[in-house]
């Protein structure tokens, strides 16, 4: 991207003007949903405990869907989803645990819903963190890359076929809606690490976390593709939300050395920021717009379609790669099946 394209950008997104959907960065979640009515749909959400999650997951729910808590601390579940029904008394929401580190909580998650007989018309893979220090899971995965991408592929893997046969029974197209990040940029300089990725001495977090999101990316652009090609009803799109301050981050910056510090950058960079209905706008646009119909493999930014930022969010081999590399680490996990009683012991319920 040239400077004067830079610059237009950056005009363009502090002023909030409107591109070509007639949505801007300063558009809210609800603004992109007026008037939807959306009682036909049931919508998964990752992380809907805090930030973008918890705002796309209340104005889903507002408007009338389904809304299936993928979390793994029920007791901030239990206060999202009561401020949900103070607020709209009507909202249908559902709590299932679900820790995106663990390989075998994913398989958990998804047997317990599956089980359900539940409809899946909408997955918002939204969860995801930044660590200062280098971190394995139970499987002996980096963390970052274990929760950012790793548990959202095989969740979604493991939710495809019962999008598939929604979108056929209802006639309403699926929407794999991935939270990427710009972040993608900060990846190494040799993109994904595959050869070390779960080694401490490689280990950097900013780049670690860039890496994690250069894999939503590509994750959706390879998945996208494929759903193409069996010609499923059902469409995979990955987004920047905007930057934001959540609880995203909070400690693990570079920056986070001291809690002023911190504070001060965030103030600095304050008027730069999106407010949290802002930054949860695009995942709702992009898993409810009528008129993105069809429309796969896209990477959104403030509600429109934006060009690939680096040669690597379009780097179909290397997205084949990792889906090889993701396909073997979690082909190596347990099935569902082995798991037998745990999968009834584990907490689940709805309000
Ligand atoms: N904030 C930004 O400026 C920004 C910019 C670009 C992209 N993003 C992306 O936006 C997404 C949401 O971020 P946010 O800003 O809303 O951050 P947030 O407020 O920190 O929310 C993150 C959510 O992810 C959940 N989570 C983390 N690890 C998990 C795990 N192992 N299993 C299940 N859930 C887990 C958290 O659960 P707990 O509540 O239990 O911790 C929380 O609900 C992330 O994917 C992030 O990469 C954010």
């Amino acid at each position: 991207m040239s400077p004067f394209q830079y610059v237009r950008e950056l005009v363009v997104y502090l002023r909030g003007l409107p591109g070509a959907s007639g949505y801007g960065s300063t558009t809210t979640a609800e603004q992109v949903t007026e008037g939807l009515d959306l009682q036909a749909y049931t919508a998964i959400v990752t992380g809907a405990t805090s930030g973008i999650g918890q705002e796309a997951a209340r104005v889903l729910a507002k408007r009338g869907a389904r809304v299936v808590f993928a979390v793994r601390n029920a007791e901030k579940a239990q206060k999202v989803m009561s401020l949900i029904l103070e607020e709209t008394p009507s909202a249908r929401l559902e709590f299932f645990h679900l820790n995106l580190a663990s390989l075998k909580s994913v398989r958990v998650f998804a047997a317990e819903f599956l089980s359900r007989d539940l409809p899946l018309n909408i997955l918002v893979n939204n969860a995801g963190l930044l660590l200062k220090k280098f971190d394995l899971t139970e499987d002996g995965l980096e963390r970052t890359f274990a929760t950012n991408h790793l548990g959202h592929f095989l969740l979604t893997n493991l939710l495809l076929e019962r999008m598939k046969e929604t979108a056929d029974k209802s006639g309403i197209e699926g929407r794999i809606v991935v939270v990427g990040s710009e972040a993608t940029r900060l990846a190494y300089r040799d993109a994904i690490q595959f050869d070390r990725l779960h080694d401490a001495k490689s280990y950097w977090s900013v780049p670690a976390y860039g890496q994690s999101k250069l894999c939503n990316v590509l994750h959706t652009k390879e998945l996208a593709n494929r759903l193409q090609a069996e010609r499923a009803n059902v469409t995979a799109n990955v987004l920047h939300p905007g930057c934001i301050d959540t609880n995203f981050g909070k400690g693990e910056f570079p920056f986070s050395f001291n809690k002023y510090v911190e504070e001060l950058c965030f103030w600095v960079s304050s008027s730069f920021l999106k407010s949290i209905p802002q930054a949860a706008a695009t995942p709702c646009y992009v898993a409810t717009n009528a008129g993105l119909k069809g429309i796969t493999g896209e990477y959104f930014t403030d509600c429109n379609i934006s060009p690939p930022a680096t040669r690597k969010l379009i780097d179909m081999e290397l997205a084949a790669r990792l889906w090889k590399y993701s396909e073997e680490l979690t082909a190596s996990s347990r099935s569902a099946n082995e798991l037998g009683g745990h999968v009834e012991s584990l907490s689940s319920g709805n309000l």
